[in-house]
């Protein structure tokens, strides 16, 4: 009898064992525990990328200390292979961008302590009409295990109307998810999709990030027939989505981004020239709040010494890689006055993270700089509003919060340029990274414990309080951005109705 409830017993936790970890892990493969972080050349270089540029980024990575702040992924864009596959159906390199083959880059790449992605598309052929992998998964993503490849971003050109409903879509990405997990390497796998058939409702278990517009273009608001949606739910995602276009799209969206599955804003146009640094402060600012993966699109190795200290801002990067892994939300979105291409707009997004701090932006996409307002009310407002009710403990808005300025320790450009120019050790200081304000290195010390220890790095600069129940004001420029980490203030809180 003993036996018997033994085996039963055994059976039934066999049975359900696999289930529960399953249900208990974030990720379907380990990987995207916070949004991914690198560079792609797409946005910079366009077709015009070979071996010696990406290798030439990856160690301006290194050096710049890019690859310690977490930018960890060199990806290769579209363009890189030849137009015929192999006898035996592999697809093949070409020879005069990638002389020694993909592998020998990998390798590299590798050597460097950084990881590789790679590009191709669910369809008969990239975007670019180089060869695409439907019909062809399990080739070529052995193809891509075998040359040492960690990424994949997958395109949807030529996909042969195999979309237009979200299982017909489900499948055909899904199909080269099984085959990556196949290969027994981890791939961190980044559908490119532009939210066609919403992934964002069923892509977590597959993938690891999937795009949710339209390609990005290097403007903050102007708006482009080519990018005709301005919601989620569109049918032509096409090209040239400003900024503002994509933020758009993703506030309705923001709460389908978890651990191991992200909504990708597409990679950053910082430093690309065609946005005021305001401009691409706020885009900065707001792809980290809403946990999409920061990609650098820019040309590296010539980048300038602002474009630098907004890329390498460590108290901006910590939002993005805070563990709690929650996306910042949209409270509440107002009229401004009108620019040029009748965008104006404010918004106030808020989000919570690790540890009881919470991080809150200001946008300003109005046309003049203007003095915005939050009270205490709308930044806390789901923690009035969501469940809990009769047995909720105080409110937040109830307690005294100190009000961290994420931008104020910017880098100057002259710490800026010396990191640039290769003199990381000026003074002997800057890259001592242990008490710096403005370095950090995220290798040494993973973000989540540089916040447990408040490194300075991570806080910038304690600017003011609010007082319970007050309200946090700011004078946010032209198209800028106010962006704080909210710290709450120890026995700072509202007097019981007895104690008035
Ligand atoms: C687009 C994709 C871009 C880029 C391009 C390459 O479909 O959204 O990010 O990869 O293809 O041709």
């Amino acid at each position: 009898m003993a036996y018997y409830v033994t085996s039963i017993f055994a059976a039934i936790v066999t049975f359900f064992l696999p289930l529960a970890s399953a249900l208990g892990s974030t990720s379907y493969n380990g990987l995207a525990k916070t949004p991914q972080m690198g560079w792609d050349n797409w946005n910079a270089y366009g077709c015009e990328i070979d071996a010696a540029t990406l290798l030439e980024t990856a160690q301006k990575m290194v050096d710049f200390g890019l690859r310690d702040l977490g930018y960890n992924y060199v990806i290769l864009d579209d363009c890189w292979s030849n137009m015929q596959r192999s006898d035996d159906g592999s697809l093949v390199a070409n020879a005069t961008k990638f002389p020694d083959g993909i592998k020998a880059v990998a390798d590299e790449i590798h050597s460097m302590g950084l990881l590789f992605g790679m590009y191709s598309s669910a369809g008969m052929y990239t975007c670019a009409q180089y060869l695409g992998s439907l019909g062809h998964e399990e080739q070529d993503a052995q193809t891509f295990a075998d040359w040492g490849v960690d990424y994949l971003k997958y395109d949807n050109c030529y996909n042969q109307g195999q979309e237009g409903n979200s299982l017909i879509t489900f499948d055909r990405y899904n199909t080269m998810s099984k085959a990556l997990n196949k290969t027994g390497r981890p791939i961190f796998y980044s559908m490119c999709n532009w939210g066609r058939d919403y992934p964002w409702n069923w892509a977590q278990t597959m993938a690891n990030s999937w795009r949710i517009s339209g390609d990005v273009y290097d403007s903050f608001d102007r708006p482009d027939d080519r990018c005709p949606c301005t919601t989620y739910d569109c049918p032509l995602p096409g090209f040239h989505c400003s900024i503002m276009n994509i933020i758009g799209k993703v506030a309705p969206i923001v709460d389908k981004g978890q651990p191991g599955g992200w909504n990708d804003l597409d990679a950053l146009e910082v430093g690309n020239g065609g946005m005021s640094d305001d401009e691409y402060k706020a885009h900065f600012s707001m792809w980290a709040m809403v946990k999409s993966p920061l990609i650098m699109g820019t040309n590296i190795p010539k980048m300038t010494a602002s474009t630098y200290s907004i890329l390498a801002n460590p108290a901006v990067i910590a939002i993005s890689q805070d563990s709690a892994g929650t996306p910042a939300y949209r409270v509440w979105k107002r009229a401004a006055e009108v620019d040029e291409y009748d965008q104006g707009e404010q918004s106030l997004w808020v989000m919570s993270l690790s540890g009881g701090d919470y991080a809150m932006a200001m946008l300003n996409a109005g046309n003049a700089s203007m003095e915005m307002k939050a009270t205490l009310e709308d930044i806390f407002i789901d923690k009035a509003t969501t469940g809990g009710g009769a047995t909720r403990g105080p409110l937040p808005s109830s307690s005294g919060w100190d009000i961290h300025d994420l931008w104020a320790n910017r880098m100057d450009d002259v710490t800026a340029n010396a990191i640039l120019q290769g003199n990381a050790t000026v003074n002997g200081t800057i890259m001592e990274t242990s008490n710096s304000m403005m370095v950090y290195n995220a290798t040494e010390m993973a973000y989540s414990d540089g916040i447990g220890m408040s490194h300075p790095a991570l806080l910038g600069v304690k600017i003011s309080s609010v007082q319970p129940m007050g309200t946090i004001s700011a004078t946010v420029p032209r198209h800028g951005i106010a962006m704080y980490r909210l710290r709450k203030q120890e026995g700072v809180s509202m007097k019981k109705r007895d104690e008035l």
